[in-house]
């Protein structure tokens, strides 16, 4: 809980946040400030800018976040990206800030993470280390990472559980979001794999028995720009609709690229990604209801795989540090045809739940998108939940074609949700992805199936079909024929893994 000192500090200084341990006024940087920039002017200069769009993972740093199993959870973010006066109130770990102080006159002791890293030769030039240790120590501090149960197993044997986890329950996910130009991944995986367990003394450990930072109403205004974050979903939509320029932010890993690399500026940025009605998970008998403001993390966390096609598609949404502040409300509020939640939230049959200052309406998401960037959501409108109806169908998929594996954009996104009954399709939604202005159902291949058998012949015949929906482009990414050609190969692929199940 702020103290007084800190409640009148606040009114002096009008957003504090605290770096490792210590309390710091926001003021005087512009309110498009980013925390990376914040850092280094504070001569936290262990941060680094790679990119400056979300890339590399240079900037990384630790915030305590509201938990999964335990109250805090220490998160990895992208300092590049998010606007400083969005951690008001709020408490970041630098790489300086891991290493806790010695005995006075002593030097600074290194991290379980440092240590690791400097033992196995993680670390060349050194440029991207505090990045890397950044988000190792963010999985280091993840309290079910040794509960991994492939891990536990071959933790008595001594060898790595998969070619994704270490021995130790080490999820290298963790660190997707991180570029190493000249040290090689190996050593830096070693040393991933060699972190132990917090001991009962370590602060950082404690720290996440405690709650984490209350969100805090933030009116922080410079040279007639403002970041305003208000304290109640009524206030927001208040505000919205006394401003309908706001620009309204989430997790800022969409608006934060505008801002550094396209020069973007807002007179009023509306931060709504702590509001408590944005931020609920609720699993109903008819449906399962996600906060637009959770982030893909904790959504991924907090549903356990219960909804396999959701549980498919984040590991490929871009990146761990991405995702730990990314929001399905800011990849909907985007209205970009390439996102990669619509195609899944399509073939879901989700609805948004949609909230002005005058009331609710849901919005189903097949009707949601009008146009390249365009949607029914009007000014001051805010995406407060998405729905998906239960029961969910059985047989899912998401296939997402890019030029890496990982933490790219994709070319074409498609994701299948079918009902199978005695070899026949009852019922199937397909979502596609980068192939129109706007995501959109495969209505005419989702017809061609209904009522076919489940055969190599009828997915032979509607793969024609699925190839020719949508009105794909060509650019940099891919040709419109190889889009077409990738959503034929997808069904293709999804039948193939359906009857290798069946047959295995
Ligand atoms: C390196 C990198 C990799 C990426 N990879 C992927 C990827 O693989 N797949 C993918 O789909 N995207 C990707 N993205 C894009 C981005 O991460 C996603 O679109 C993300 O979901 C945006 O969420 P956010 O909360 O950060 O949005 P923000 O940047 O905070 O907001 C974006 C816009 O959405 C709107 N908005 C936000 N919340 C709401 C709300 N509740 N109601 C109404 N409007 C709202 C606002 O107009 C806002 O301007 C990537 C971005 C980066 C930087
Ligand atoms: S500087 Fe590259 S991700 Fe932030
Ligand atoms: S050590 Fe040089 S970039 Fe990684």
């Amino acid at each position: 809980m702020p103290s007084r000192d800190h409640e009148e500090r606040k009114l002096l200084y009008m957003a504090i946040i605290t770096v490792n341990g210590e309390e710091a006024p926001i003021s005087p940087a512009a309110p498009h400030t980013t925390v990376l920039d914040f850092l280094r002017e504070r001569g936290l200069t262990g941060t680094k800018e790679g990119c400056a769009e979300g890339e590399c993972g240079a900037c990384a740093v630790l915030v305590a976040r509201p938990g999964v199993n335990k109250p805090t959870d220490w998160v990895a973010v992208n300092a590049c990206l998010v606007p400083v006066a969005a951690l008001d109130g709020q408490e970041v770990i630098t790489s300086e800030g891991l290493a806790t102080a010695g005995a006075s006159g002593e030097p600074a002791a290194l991290h379980p993470v440092q240590e690791e890293m400097a033992v196995r030769g993680g670390s060349q030039c050194g440029y991207c280390t505090p990045g890397f240790i950044c988000s190792m120590a963010s999985e280091y501090y993840r309290p079910d990472r040794c509960a991994h149960p492939k891990a536990e197993a071959e933790a008595a044997e001594g060898t790595a559980a998969d070619s994704e986890h270490g021995p130790n329950g080490f999820d290298l996910h963790a660190l997707s979001g991180n570029l190493c130009r000249c040290t090689g991944y190996r050593p830096i995986r070693d040393a991933a794999f060699a972190v132990g367990t917090p001991l009962g003394n370590d602060p950082l450990a404690q720290r996440r028995e405690q709650s984490p930072p209350a969100p805090v109403a933030t009116a922080y205004t410079r040279d007639d720009r403002a970041f305003l974050r208000p304290g109640t979903l009524s206030d927001a939509l208040r505000l919205l609709r006394e401003r309908p320029d706001a620009v309204v932010v989430a997790g800022s890993t969409d608006w934060g690229v505008e801002v550094n690399i396209r020069s973007r500026r807002a007179d009023c940025v509306v931060a709504v990604d702590r509001l408590p009605e944005l931020r609920e998970l609720r699993v109903e008998s008819d449906r399962v209801e996600i906060g637009a403001a959770l982030t893909l993390t904790e959504i991924e966390r907090r549903l356990d795989g219960s909804v396999p096609v959701l549980a498919e598609l984040f590991p490929q949404f871009a990146s761990r540090l991405i995702r730990n502040s990314a929001t399905l409300g800011g990849n909907l509020g985007t209205g970009s045809p390439i996102g990669d939640s619509p195609p899944v939230l399509l073939a879901l049959e989700a609805s948004l739940v949609l909230a002005d200052a005058d009331g609710e309406r849901e919005v189903p998401l097949c009707d949601y998108f009008t146009g390249y960037r365009q949607s029914v959501r009007r000014p001051g409108e805010l995406i407060r939940a998405v729905r998906v109806p239960l029961p969910l169908s059985p047989v899912t998929a998401f296939h997402k074609i890019a030029k890496r594996r990982f933490d790219d954009i994709s070319s074409v996104a498609v994701a299948f949700a079918l009902d199978i009954e005695d070899g026949t399709v009852r019922k199937a939604r397909i979502g596609l992805g980068g192939v129109a202005a706007t995501p959109i159902r495969a209505l005419a291949a989702e017809a061609a199936l209904e009522g076919e058998p489940w055969t190599a012949e009828t997915v032979e015949a509607v793969a024609r079909v699925l190839r020719a929906q949508g009105t794909p482009m060509d650019d940099h990414r891919a040709s419109a024929g190889y889009r077409s050609a990738m959503l034929g190969q997808s069904l293709l692929k999804m039948y193939a893994r359906t009857t290798e199940a069946v047959s295995s």
